[in-house]
Order: structure tokens, then sequence, then C-alpha cells
């Protein structure tokens, strides 16, 4: 894991794991011997603050339930959330009025976002006429409404087309071998008006184009595209393409919530809390923000030795912004500070739970989990196979823990409604996070 090396202090915590392993090991005797007096997770350091306090709000004061307003309120109440979009700032007020009535010192991190708004696309066949088609339009495609004859243009290669045959027109291209931008570029530089491709399987899709376009661009499912080839065969096409879009700069913000603690050292414990257009992000993630929340509500309530710092990230869809941001604003002081960072993302839905990130934090998990009697989890090396704003952290070098479910059968989409999250998931998450918070409070004495 490429943090390792940076991981001064865990290193250093790591070393002392043997230690601890013996101090579970008598926990667990203990906790056979008097099942109901001693918690199996409390480090017994009576003299110790933290520990004493700890006892006060354990781990398992973490509520579900709790956890689950939060994630109606995201979803049902204020719902999708895009990035820089007024229902993010609707959601931030939420969640700073929420962190600031527990006594963290909250406040909101405002930053500019740049990102392609599409209003509209349309495609229409005008001769013979047709109802519009399903499409939209590629990141960066040009704005614009044409009506023009369509013409064959095969791959995007100038050879697919014989000199002026795409002069005016509107080219109809078929997806591979070039890329979109280049295809586009090809078909412009020949006069083509609009682009539309077609996918090479039955997927829908869409891209980003390397380079903007003069010309709207949209995608179209590959059975679109063949039919209107075919009609091309029988005689000519006049098709309507539309895209209204730009790009748009907006405003996107996250929100922080910080409870001081008495030694030096940071944790910072986030989420992302927009939400892509197509749904109200129940799980993606109302379910990690709700899970932070909480947490924060059951570590206002007791001592802990290192600063907290609690963070709902803006704009984490469009390219995990609002963590890049918060990243980029610490000095190198401040970040030096940061011993970890725990990140929650879809914590609500899916098989199974699991984790990623240093492996010094990863083992911590597995033992708390162990020692709290948690369900079992993976572990998985490497990357999760989905991006999130833990590696805004990763990239400068602090220790990530990121915990996850798997598969979200209404990913990305208007079904990630809360009904589908399950409360329990919350408190297993929320559990877990706060048992690790718990063991990195008591290793460094
Ligand atoms: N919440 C997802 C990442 C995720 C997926 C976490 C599955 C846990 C399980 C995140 O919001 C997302 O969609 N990320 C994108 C990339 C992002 C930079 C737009 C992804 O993973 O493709
Ligand atoms: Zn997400």
């Amino acid at each position: 894991m490429r943090n390792v090396s940076h991981a001064g202090s865990l290193a250093a915590g790591r070393r002392r794991l043997p230690d601890q392993r013996l101090w579970v090991a008598a926990l667990l005797v203990l906790a056979l011997l008097a099942p109901a007096a001693v918690p199996v997770y409390a480090v017994p350091t009576a003299d110790d603050q933290a520990a004493a306090t700890a006892l006060a709000a354990p781990a398992s004061a973490f509520s579900g339930e709790e956890a689950f307003r939060h994630v109606s309120y995201l979803a049902d109440r204020v719902g999708s959330r895009p990035a820089g979009s007024d229902k993010e700032a609707e959601a931030a007020d939420y969640l700073a009025a929420e962190l600031a009535s527990f006594g963290l010192q909250t406040e909101l991190q405002p930053f500019t976002i740049q990102t392609y708004e599409e209003r509209a696309a349309v495609v229409r066949p005008l001769t013979p006429p047709g109802p519009p088609i399903e499409t939209s339009a590629f990141i960066y495609s040009g704005s614009g409404s044409v009506a023009a004859g369509l013409a064959d243009a095969g791959l995007g290669r100038p050879s697919d087309w014989a000199p002026g045959a795409l002069e005016g027109r509107v080219a109809l291209l078929e997806r591979g071998e070039l890329t979109f931008a280049d295809k586009i570029a090809n078909v412009t530089e020949a006069g083509a008006v609009a682009a539309i491709i077609f996918n090479q399987d039955e997927r829908g899709f869409t891209g980003t184009l390397r380079n903007a376009s003069n010309i709207p661009a949209v995608s179209l499912v590959r059975a679109e595209g063949l039919a209107l080839r075919e009609q091309l065969g029988r005689g000519p096409v006049r098709m309507e393409v539309t895209v209204d879009a730009s790009v748009v700069t907006r405003q996107s913000r996250n929100v922080v919530g910080r409870l001081p603690g008495p030694r030096p050292g940071t944790i910072v414990i986030g989420s992302h809390f927009d939400s892509v257009s197509a749904g109200p992000g129940a799980n993606d993630n109302g379910s990690g923000t709700a899970t932070v929340v909480e947490l924060a509500r059951i570590f206002s309530q007791r001592q802990y030795p290192y600063t907290l710092v609690f963070v709902a990230f803006g704009s984490e869809e469009i390219g995990l912004r609002g963590s890049r941001h918060f990243v980029d604003a610490l000095s190198d002081a401040e970040r030096e500070q940061v011993k970890a960072m725990i990140n929650l993302d879809m914590v609500g839905v899916g098989d199974e739970q699991r984790l990623t990130g240093a492996t010094e934090l990863v083992d911590v998990a597995r033992e708390v989990a162990e020692a709290m009697g948690l369900p079992r989890f993976t572990a998985t090396g490497g990357g999760a196979g989905a991006s999130s704003d833990h590696e805004s952290f990763q990239r400068v070098g602090i220790p990530v823990l990121f915990i996850h479910r798997t598969s979200d059968p209404n990913y990305h989409s208007p079904r990630d409604r809360s009904e589908y999250v399950d409360p329990a998931y919350l408190a297993l998450a929320g559990q877990l996070a706060a048992g690790v918070l718990d063991r990195l409070g008591a290793e460094d004495r």
C-alpha cells in the first residue's frame, strides 16, 4: 500500500500491536469470567481519562435508528443533491445544524466547481418522421440545434466517406477504434454539423470528450444506430440533433465539525453527501453521511485524546472535488497532524461489509471487530474497484480506512431510496468506526 511508508505514528502503533493482542486476549478471558461486568472493548487503564469516559459512551452507544433519521432527511426530504446544486446547499445547512447541536465547532467550507450541465439532448427523425430517440450528450459536446440530412461516417476515419459526403450533414458513427474526440474532430473537419455515435454492444453509454467539440455530439444505443443505418440504405433521412449544455461555474461546500482534543494529532472521519442527479442518494451516500453524524454525536459525549474532525464532503460525484479541496486547504503542519482518515461510503445496502486502506488500519479494524463481536468483513487489497474521498488523503500519504458494502443493485439510480437502507448496517459500520477510533485513541500513551 502506497501510504505505509508515510504512516509514522501508525507504524509506531503497529510495533505495539503484540502488546495489544495480549490485552485483547486478557480481556476476552475476563469477559468470559464475568460476561456482564466488563465490555470486552474497554481498555483497562482506569487511570486514563479517555478510556474511563469511553466506558460512559461506548462504541455500542452508536444508534442505527438515529443514523437512519439522517438518511431519511437527506434522501426523502432533501432528495437528489447534485454537486453545486441548491439541494446540496440545503443538505449542507442541515448537516451543519446537526453537528453544531452536538457542540462541535462547525463551519461550511465553500469552493467553486466547474461542471458540464446538460439541460437537453434530443435526437429526432424528421424525414421519415419518427418519435424522439433516447440519447444523451457527450460531456463537453458543443451546444446547438441542427436539422440536416444523415450520412454514414463508419468508424470516423476520413477513409470512411467519399470526399464532400459529410458537408452540412449529421454524421452517424459507430463506437470503436478511434476516441470519441478523434471521430468528432474528423467529421467536423469534413463539414459535419452534428455527430451521433452508437455503441458497439447493447448497453447505453455516455462519455467525456478529451477535447470539447464545436458541434453537438450525442450517443445512442446500438439497436437505434443500426436502425438509422438501415433506414439510410433505403433512402434519404433527415434528423434533428439538439444539445443544450455548457460548462457552468457553481459553488459547492464541505461541512466541517471539529472536536478538539488535548493531544497533538487529528483523525478525520468523512463521507460525501452529494449524490448523482439520477436519484436521491440514500445509500450513496446518505448512509455514510448519517453514520458520520451519529459518530459525531457519540464522540461529542466523551473525551478523546486527539482532535476529531468530522467532514461531509460536497461534489464527490464529479471527481472527489470536496475532499481534494479539504486536503489542499490544509497547511503542511496541519497535514502532518492527520494520523488517519476514515471514509464511509455506501454502508447501508448490500451483501457484505468491506474494508480497504492502510494495512495498519485494516488490521486494527479486524481486531476491533473480533473483540466487539462484530461480523467478519472482507479486507480487499488495493482499490475497492470504486473511487471515493479517501483517495484524496491517500494521495498525500495520509493512512486511510475505507468502509463500504458491496453490490447495491440501485447504485446511481432513481431507486437508491431510504427504504432499502438497513439501520442495522449503519450500526455495524458506525460501531466498527467507533471501535477503531477507541483503539487509535488508546494506542499512543
Ligand atoms: N459511492 C461511490 C463509490 C463506491 C462504489 C463506494 C461502490 C462503495 C461501493 C462513489 O460515489 C462513485 O460513484 N464513485 C465513482 C467515481 C467518482 C470519482 C465519480 C466510481 O467509483 O466510479
Ligand atoms: Zn458515493
